[in-house]
């Protein structure tokens, strides 16, 4: 669907008159998974797919959304919107107004919305994060708010915590928002301080490939794993009190880890303190042009999330299994929040071709899945279309 074709719906859909367009990607992370909500760091990279949004300022009280991807549609009074619709999709546009709503906004006037989104749904690629970006940029130009791009990124985190009910941390939503094209985002999620690392991978490229197994991050298993973190620094800070596990290194980790008794939690910190130095590693080694040692550290971090974490389940480790047997392959692991959803692999361009036709045939015949595979391109943050 190109921009032209949206404009042309959006007319259909509402009449002629002006609007504005605006466009949220998804992102993929390279390493540094599940290190966000532990003050860790992460590294992701914004896609060139993403979530769409064309609005316009009407003289109505009530704000219409629809989507060309579900049928689902919704008019809802300005005074109501933080309240919950159902289950429905509406709830990330609602969650993200609900949060203008609490900061003192008041909407005199309604808005007629229209989004279209081209991220996998439920791939672990942040579909969500996008139209929660999407939406708070949208809303801040549309009614002159004036708000920074890193109060949008905060207020969109917080709309997948009240109204998704998942108690994510900022990683999609800061990548969604602060993407650039060709860069990985280097970011401490802890001070939010970041850097943008430019990824310059010649003759290889990031190759995400969809498990087609929804990933299930219900609120459930996900915000299992973030109370397990909080066990795990009780448990550590019982040696050295901490908030984080970030504050942790892995060495001090190494002397405290036989003193924690319960396994769950020693596990999990065990995952997100090797992760964080990982990560910290991988982007050394980019930056120094090391890119199988980067693939290492990939193969590394999905090892450390199928063992330590338990977060990966058959069919991302059947992925990862099939992958890593091609020639070419630098390194692999799945990538997001894991159970189901995508795995992103470095390929060398020569072995794309068979990397798509072995590992999906290969994968097909172990789980009776059909996967799909994307060339990934690093595209730009949050921005406005026209
Ligand atoms: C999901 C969450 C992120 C992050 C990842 C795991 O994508 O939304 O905040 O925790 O899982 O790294």
């Amino acid at each position: 669907m190109t921009v032209s074709d949206l404009k042309q719906k959006f007319i259909e859909k509402y009449g002629e008159g002006e609007f504005h367009g605006y466009f949220s990607p998804g992102r993929v992370n390279l390493i540094g998974e599940h290190t966000d909500y532990n003050g860790g760091f992460v590294f992701p990279c914004a896609l060139s797919f993403g979530a769409y949004l064309l609005i316009r300022r009407t003289d109505r009280q009530t704000v219409r959304f629809a989507s060309l991807n579900l049928p689902f549609e919704a008019e809802v009074a300005v005074e109501d919107l933080n309240k919950k619709v159902g289950k429905e999709w509406v709830n990330y546009p609602i969650g993200v107004f609900a949060q203008f709503l609490k900061k003192g906004v008041k909407f005199e006037q309604g808005a007629d919305i229209l989004i279209f989104g081209d991220v996998p749904n439920g791939a672990g690629l942040s579909s969500s994060a996008a139209l929660e970006m999407v939406t708070a940029m949208a809303i801040n130009e549309t009614y002159e708010i004036g708000l920074e791009r890193l109060e949008l990124i905060k207020m969109s985190q917080k709309a997948e915590h009240e109204f998704a009910g998942v108690m994510c941390g900022i990683m999609d939503q800061f990548a969604s928002g602060m993407g650039k094209a060709n860069h990985a985002i280097f970011l401490n999620c802890d001070t939010l301080d970041y850097d943008l690392v430019p990824v310059e991978l010649d003759g290889i490229k990031i190759v995400i490939s969809n498990t087609n197994s929804p990933h299930k991050l219900d609120s459930g298993m996900y915000n299992q794993r973030v109370s397990e973190c909080h066990a795990a620094v009780d448990a550590i800070s019982q040696y050295k009190p901490i908030k984080v596990l970030a504050e942790v290194s892995w060495d001090e980790f190494k002397s405290l880890e036989d003193k924690m008794e319960e396994e769950v939690p020693r596990k999990r910190a065990r995952h997100v303190i090797s992760e964080i130095a990982r990560t910290e590693q991988a982007v050394q080694e980019l930056r120094n042009g090391n890119i199988d040692t980067f693939g290492q550290l990939m193969n590394g971090s999905h090892d450390s999330l199928r063992d330590d974490y338990e977060v990966t389940g058959e069919e991302l480790d059947t992925m990862v299994e099939e992958a890593r047997k091609i020639d070419g392959v630098v390194g692999s692991r799945m990538t997001g929040g894991g159970f189901g959803g995508c795995t992103v692999s470095l390929v060398k361009d020569e072995a794309i071709d068979t990397f798509i036709a072995e590992v999906g045939k290969n994968y097909e015949a172990r789980t009776g899945l059909k996967p799909a595979f994307y060339v990934a391109e690093i595209g730009d943050g949050a921005k406005r279309l026209f």
